[in-house]
């Protein structure tokens, strides 16, 4: 999603509709402005593009004319991309309108509460709560100010909020785990949810900290905490220029969204695992939901195939009979299926045919169906009986990669909550699970600051072929390995499980192969051995594995990954393999957004 707030002389719908056309490209389904009118605040919203938003505004000009304004792009997490959805929200008045990033965890208690007081809600979002909240404050005689600060503090989970309230040309903001920044210019302020948004009114800079609450008026920008005290913060100048803005620092989206992961999954756990008894709350799920399945199986395409299959394994160890099964295979190889049968789609988009198909041969056999997608309001997710959002974000590039790692984290919950519901308790080694879960963003920064996978991937450049074999959980992500190494770099690359490559692949093998080994912690010295007995026919071997591994000793390569539990670290040796990807496409100068041949969603069979 996307923010854009504006104060200043003239009118702000130039500035705010520039600012969301910039926002364009973090990706988004609906989008919506607010403007002080001098009557209150005026709305126009809707599902769609901004350009649509633009000609809606075209035909009611006068009602959004004023210098105070916000705006938004949304992209949905709680609720469809309707009208109604959109942002700005208001508490059904024109006294009071908010834009809000990020997810309110307790939206549904203060919901229920606002609700006992007469509050009508309009829409399926978290953020409506964010209004209401306001006006239930102003209602007990509260400042401006003061309503806005207390709304504030009732909020859980993570926001960037910015409000407007009639009667003042003033707007409202906090930060608390989403990005927020202010634009500075004489006279003109911005706040946004990136710089991007506003680079071409300026270049003047603040970075909002977590805990900050500012509120910005024609005469400046105050910036206090959240007890109401002042903060200094400094303005930055940016020196970028507006059109390569959009992926920030870096050449590609793929880079961009490999480095969101520790992000995205922390957005994907939040609220998941409740911090009190270190136990899944799922609560995306009625109690017992999951209490008569008797055996799972998925259905998913390319990458989701892999997240699929990393799923089934873990929900196989948790001791529930489950199978991964490519959805355009469905048709024609699915085990039986009676009302005993959970099917889960797992799908980015919720848009692929194939995954769709194969979701509707499932619910016409009677089973029970849950997807598990990145688009709220996708046709998978509204058409499944349950859906699972995995709030990765947008994902722009058309090789998938923070998607596969939230997809397989959410499996491994989603397993852990389908057999804690049919056998009745929680299974035993969540206990171990949880604490690296919860340190999964930190490895993955780790890895991002130190890995090697550049040097590794000039040093095997121009070679025939590229193999990568793992066992366990180990193989799909050797799978995924391979796939996104041929999608982005138009060279020859298999995955295989470990101990297959002695049925057959290893006539392949030559010093011209080399073989990328993933070694999670189940059966490495198997994995070893398969991997010494490509190394004895001259194919140097890449380890991905923690320092101080047998392996490291072994290999002509290495790289790391932190320790962590094995059901997790085919995750970590995932990241490295997506850099090392990379950077072999980016050697060979291949368009690494958008591979030849290749859509990010397949809409036909
Ligand atoms: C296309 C994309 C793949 C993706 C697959 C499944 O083929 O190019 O990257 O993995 O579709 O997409 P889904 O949206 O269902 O996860």
């Amino acid at each position: 999603c996307g923010i854009i707030g504006r104060v200043g002389d003239g009118n702000a719908i130039e500035p705010l509709l520039t600012g969301l056309e910039n926002l364009e490209y973090r990706g988004y389904d609906s989008a919506g402005i607010a403007v002080q009118n001098g009557s209150g605040i005026a709305v126009e919203k809707r599902s769609g593009k901004v350009d649509e938003l633009k000609a809606s505004i075209d035909g009611n000009a006068t009602s959004l004319d004023g210098e105070v304004g916000i705006g938004h792009t949304r992209w949905s997490t709680h609720g469809p991309p309707t009208d109604e959805n959109a942002h700005p929200h208001t508490d059904g008045t024109t006294d009071v309108a908010v834009v809000h990033n990020g997810i309110i965890e307790n939206y549904a208690e203060l919901k229920a509460e606002l609700a006992e007081y007469g509050h009508e809600f309009t829409s399926d979002t978290d953020t409506e709560v964010i209004p209401h909240l306001i006006q239930f404050y102003l209602d007990e005689g509260m400042t401006n100010e003061a309503a806005f600060r207390k709304a504030i503090d009732e909020l859980e989970g993570s926001y960037a909020v910015t409000a407007m309230l009639s009667g003042e040309d003033v707007l409202y903001a906090a930060r608390q785990g989403s990005p927020l920044v202010v634009g500075i210019e004489d006279g003109e302020y911005f706040l946004a949810s990136d710089v991007p948004a506003f680079l071409e009114y300026t270049d003047s800079v603040v970075y909002l900290e977590d805990g900050d609450v500012v509120i910005v008026d024609d005469d400046g920008v105050e910036f206090t905490d959240r007890s109401g005290e002042p903060v200094v913060r400094e303005p930055e100048t940016v020196d970028w220029d507006p059109g390569q803005a959009a992926k920030g620092e870096y050449d590609h989206f793929m880079m961009k969204e490999i480095n969101e992961q520790p992000t995205a999954l922390a957005q994907a756990l939040e609220g998941r695992i409740d911090p009190d008894s270190g136990r899944i709350a799922l609560s995306d799920f009625e109690p017992g939901t999951f209490e008569d399945v008797e055996s799972v199986q998925f259905v998913a395409c390319g990458t989701s195939y892999h997240a699929a299959l990393y799923g089934s394994l873990t929900l196989k160890q948790a001791g529930v009979q489950s199978a991964a099964l490519l959805a355009n295979e469905y048709s024609v190889s699915a085990p039986p299926i009676d009302e005993n049968t959970l099917v889960i789609a797992v799908t980015q988009s919720g848009e692929t045919a194939d995954t769709l198909n194969a979701l509707r041969h499932a619910a016409d056999q009677g089973a029970m169906t849950v997807t598990v997608t990145n688009v709220v309001g996708s046709t998978a997710a509204r058409e499944a009986d349950e859906a699972l959002f995995i709030r990765a974000g947008p994902e722009i590039g058309v090789a998938a990669t923070k998607t596969f790692s939230s997809q397989a984290v959410m499996l491994s919950l989603l397993g852990q909550r389908i057999a804690a519901d049919q056998f009745g308790e929680v299974p035993s080694d969540l206990d171990s699970l949880l604490p690296d879960l919860e340190s999964m963003p930190e490895s993955i920064e780790s890895i991002l600051e130190t890995t090697s996978a550049r040097s590794i991937a000039e040093r095997y450049e121009g070679s025939q072929s590229y193999f990568f074999i793992g066992r366990g959980l180990g193989f799909p992500v050797a799978l995924e390995g391979a796939l996104k190494f041929k999608e982005i770099t138009y060279e020859h690359a298999e995955g295989f499980a470990s101990g297959e490559l002695k049925h057959g692949p290893l006539a392949l093998v030559t010093p011209d192969t080399p073989v990328f080994a993933v070694f999670t912690g189940e059966e490495d010295e198997k994995t070893l051995k398969n991997a010494e007995e490509a190394q004895t026919r001259g194919a140097p071997v890449v380890a991905i594995c923690p320092d101080g591994h047998r392996a490291v000793d072994v290999a002509d390569a290495h790289l790391e990954i932190p320790e962590t539990d094995a059901d997790l670290a085919g995750l970590l040796a995932n990241v490295q393999l997506q850099l090392v990807s990379y950077y072999a496409a980016d050697l060979l100068d291949r368009p690494i957004d958008k591979p030849r041949n290749l859509a990010k969603s397949v809409t036909v069979e």
